[in-house]
């Protein structure tokens, strides 16, 4: 089994930019478990349409959770550099404006979510380590991760970072959804986000192997950095001293170290 590593934190936070790098400069698999989810979504919305009830609405009937987690349950999801629906290439209809308003909705299914985590847990088996990124992943997913990253920024760079990607201006509707998405990811009653005072405080024991890295004031190079730093310190990989420090492929020749 080679590495894994498991990549938590909110919207906007830099995961999906930090696993593509790390995968890349370390030889290793990614996996994007949000993706996964996503994909999940469109399914839902597909059937449900509508019907789909509101967090708000939730106590009245819960019915709607277990024909949705069945649903969900026949569908195959490939994540991949693309992503794959029952073999229809689903990609961009995943990060659509519905999808983002109701994915939190459909990830707070404890019994949708134990089919995904499963699936994720299987990726790792079957890859034999990784980069892992989403929500849960190093407190539901692999709590064994040799390290465990916990990245976050503020509400308004996480925001504002989107509204580029997005090409839009539209930084306070952005921002608003952020908000709404983090605050259901991190209530729910299983495989919740936590919050960074939680991690802080279980980084501040003897806990080398988890991070916590506040990026709003750094570009992805240096966060990058800072997680290949951690890894050679941690034992689990030895860099050429000279070629750390600049980002790409060729400049970070590495040894895994066995064990
Ligand atoms: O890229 P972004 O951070 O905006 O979101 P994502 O990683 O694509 O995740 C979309 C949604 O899926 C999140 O808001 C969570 O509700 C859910 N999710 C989850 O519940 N658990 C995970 N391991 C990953 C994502
Ligand atoms: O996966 P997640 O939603 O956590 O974030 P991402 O998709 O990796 O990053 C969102 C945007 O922020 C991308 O356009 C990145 O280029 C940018 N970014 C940044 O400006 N500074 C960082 N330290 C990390 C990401």
């Amino acid at each position: 089994m080679r590495p894994v590593v498991a990549i938590d934190g909110p919207a906007g936070s830099g995961k999906s930019t930090l696993a593509r790098s790390l995968g890349e400069v370390l030889g290793l698999d990614v996996l994007d478990t949000g993706a996964m989810y996503r994909a999940a979504t469109l399914r839902v919305i597909a059937v449900m349409g509508e019907d789909l009830p509101t967090p708000v609405g939730e106590s009245r009937d819960d019915s709607w959770k277990l024909h949705v987690a069945e649903v969900v349950r026949e569908c195959v999801i490939d994540v991949d550099s693309r992503v794959r629906l029952d073999g229809l290439d689903v990609t961009e209809d995943i990060r659509t404006d519905r999808v983002d308003q109701v994915v939190s909705i459909v990830a707070s299914i404890p019994v949708l979510r134990e089919d995904l985590v499963s699936r994720q847990r299987q990726w790792i088996y079957a890859h034999g380590g990784g980069v892992v990124e989403g929500r849960d992943i190093g407190t539901v997913v692999y709590p064994d991760a040799d390290l465990k990253v916990y990245l976050t920024a503020s509400i308004e760079s996480r925001a504002e970072r989107r509204a580029i990607e997005k090409a839009i201006g539209e930084k306070a509707e952005i921002e608003s959804m952020i908000d709404r998405r983090d605050k259901l990811d991190m209530s729910r009653a299983t495989g919740a986000l936590p919050s960074i005072e939680m991690t802080a405080l279980a980084a501040s024991g003897k806990e080398n192997n988890i991070m916590v890295i506040d990026s709003t004031e750094h570009n992805a190079d240096d966060v990058l950095n800072m997680v290949l730093s951690r890894l050679e310190h941690i034992g689990i990989y030895r860099f050429s001293k000279t070629e750390v420090p600049e980002h790409g492929v060729e400049k970070h020749p590495h040894e895994e170290v066995p064990g």
